[in-house]
C-alpha cells in the first residue's frame, strides 16, 4: 500500500471549487481500490492571502511543501491583484524555485463533447504538448522606468534566456516521452526565422539529441504555422515540444479545439528526485464563472490522473481517465461544453463510474 502527502493549494475563484471535486475523487479510489492512502495539508495562498498579507505564499512557502510528494493546484487570479503579481508569486515561484522543468499537457478528444475541432477522427486523436517550464520567455529578465526618457517615452526590455542544458534536458524528454507512445513522433517548436539566438541554439539540440534516436520520427515547425497545424492537420501532432510562451498559448488552443479551458489537465514536472512536482488544470480562476458551482472540474480530476502516474499508480490514473470518459460519453457535462450539469454533478458521475469498476 502506498502512502503520500500532499501539498494543497486550491487558489483562488474556481480554483477552490474545482481542487475540492478532484480530492474527492483521490479520496473515493483510495477507498475503493485499496492501493493507496494519502493525506492533504492545506496552504491558503493566493491573491486573498495577498490582499491580507502582502505576499501570495507564506515567506518561508516553498520549505513548508519542499517535503511533500506532490503539490495538487487549483489556479490563482483575482480581478484586484495585478496578474503579473499573482503569477510570479505563486505558481511561477513554485515552478521555478522547484525546477518543475517540463510542464506536460496533453490534449484529447472526449466522447460526448463536440468540441471546435472539424475532424473526421477525432476521437482517435490525442497528442501532448512538453512545454519547458523554468527559463525561455518567462525567464523574469528585463526592467522598466528608464530614466530620462520623459512622457509617453518609457521603454521595457523583456529578456529570454535560453541555456543549452535547459532546452536539452525538455527536449530528451519528449524523446523519450515519444518512445512510450504508439507513434513514435516529435516535433519541435520555435521562431528560429525571427528569433536568431536562442530558438536557434534550441533548434541544434534538436538536432543533436534527435540523433540518439533514430526510431523517432522528428518535425520542426515555426509556432505560427503550428497555430495552424493544430486547427488543419491535428493528425500529424503526436509530442510537441516547446518553449515556455509558445506551449503556453498552444495548450490554451488544443484544450479550446477539444471542447473547453475546463478539459486540460497538466503535470509540472521535476523529474531529479530533489523537489515534489505540481499538477494542475491549464486554465486560470476563472472570474466570471466563479461562486456559481459551474465550473467544469475535469481537468483538475485528469490533473490527479497524471498526479497517480507519477507517483508510480498509473492503473488507477487510468481508472480515473476512463471514468471521465465515461461521464462524458453518458452526456454528465458543465454548461461550457453544452451541458447543465454542476461540477458536483460530473463528479459524482466519475465517481459512480469508478465504482462500477471495481
Ligand atoms: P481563465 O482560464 O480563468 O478563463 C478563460 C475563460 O475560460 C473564461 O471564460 C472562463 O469562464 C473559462 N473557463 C476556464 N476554466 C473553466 C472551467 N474549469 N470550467 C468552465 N469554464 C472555464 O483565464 P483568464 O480569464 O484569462 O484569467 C483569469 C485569471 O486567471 C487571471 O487572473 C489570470 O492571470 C489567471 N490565470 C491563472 C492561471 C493559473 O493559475 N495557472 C492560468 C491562466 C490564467
Ligand atoms: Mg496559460
Amino acid at each position: 500500500m502506498k502512502h503520500f502527502r500532499l501539498a494543497v493549494i486550491p487558489g483562488d475563484g474556481i480554483g477552490k471549487e474545482v481542487i475540492n471535486e478532484g480530492l474527492r475523487v483521490l479520496e473515493h479510489l483510495s477507498q475503493t481500490s485499496n492501493t493507496f492512502t494519502f493525506e492533504s495539508d492545506y496552504f491558503p495562498w493566493g491573491c486573498e492571502y495577498y490582499l491580507e498579507h502582502g505576499k501570495m505564499m507564506h515567506e518561508d512557502g516553498l520549505n513548508k511543501i519542499k517535503n511533500h510528494d506532490a503539490i495538487y493546484f487549483g489556479a490563482v487570479g483575482y480581478p484586484t491583484v495585478p496578474d503579473h503579481i499573482s503569477l510570479w508569486g505563486l505558481r511561477l515561484a513554485i515552478c521555478q524555485g522547484f525546477d518543475q522543468w517540463a510542464n506536460i499537457r496533453p490534449v484529447e478528444f472526449l466522447p460526448g463533447i463536440e468540441g471546435k475541432l472539424n475532424h473526421p477522427d477525432k476521437e482517435k486523436l490525442n497528442w501532448v504538448l512538453v512545454r519547458e517550464n523554468t527559463e525561455g520567455e518567462y525567464s523574469g529578465i528585463g526592467g522598466r522606468n528608464f530614466t530620462g526618457r520623459g512622457p509617453g517615452k518609457e521603454v521595457a526590455v523583456q529578456s529570454s534566456i535560453f541555456t543549452e542544458e535547459g532546452c536539452e534536458r525538455v527536449i530528451r524528454h519528449a524523446f523519450e516521452l515519444a518512445l512510450t507512445r504508439d507513434r513514435k513522433k516529435v516535433t519541435s517548436v520555435t521562431k528560429s526565422n525571427a528569433q536568431q539566438y536562442g530558438m536557434v541554439l534550441w533548434d541544434e539540440v534538436f538536432q543533436r539529441v534527435s540523433k540518439e534516436y533514430p526510431e523517432v520520427e522528428t518535425d520542426q515547425c515555426l509556432v505560427d504555422a503550428m497555430a495552424a497545424n493544430f486547427v488543419l492537420h491535428p493528425e500529424d501532432l503526436e509530442v510537441v515540444v516547446a518553449s515556455n510562451l509558445h506551449a503556453d498559448i498552444l495548450s490554451d488552443l488544443g484544450s479550446a479545439l477539444s471542447g473547453s479551458l475546463g478539459l486540460a489537465p497538466s503535470a509540472n514536472l521535476h523529474l531529479d528526485g530533489r523537489f515534489p512536482s505540481m499538477f494542475e488544470s491549464v486554465h486560470g480562476s476563472a472570474p466570471d464563472i466563479a461562486g456559481q458551482g459551474i465550473a467544469n472540474p475535469i481537468g483538475t480530476i485528469g490533473s490527479a490522473a497524471l498526479m497517480l502516474e507519477h507517483l508510480g499508480l498509473p492503473e488507477e490514473a487510468k481508472l480515473i481517465n476512463d471514468s471521465i470518459r465515461a461521464a462524458t460519453k453518458d452526456g454528465i457535462l458543465t454548461a461550457d461544453i453544452g451541458g447543465n450539469n454542476s461540477t458536483k454533478e460530473v463528479t459524482d458521475s466519475i465517481i459512480a463510474h469508478i465504482s462500477k469498476m471495481y
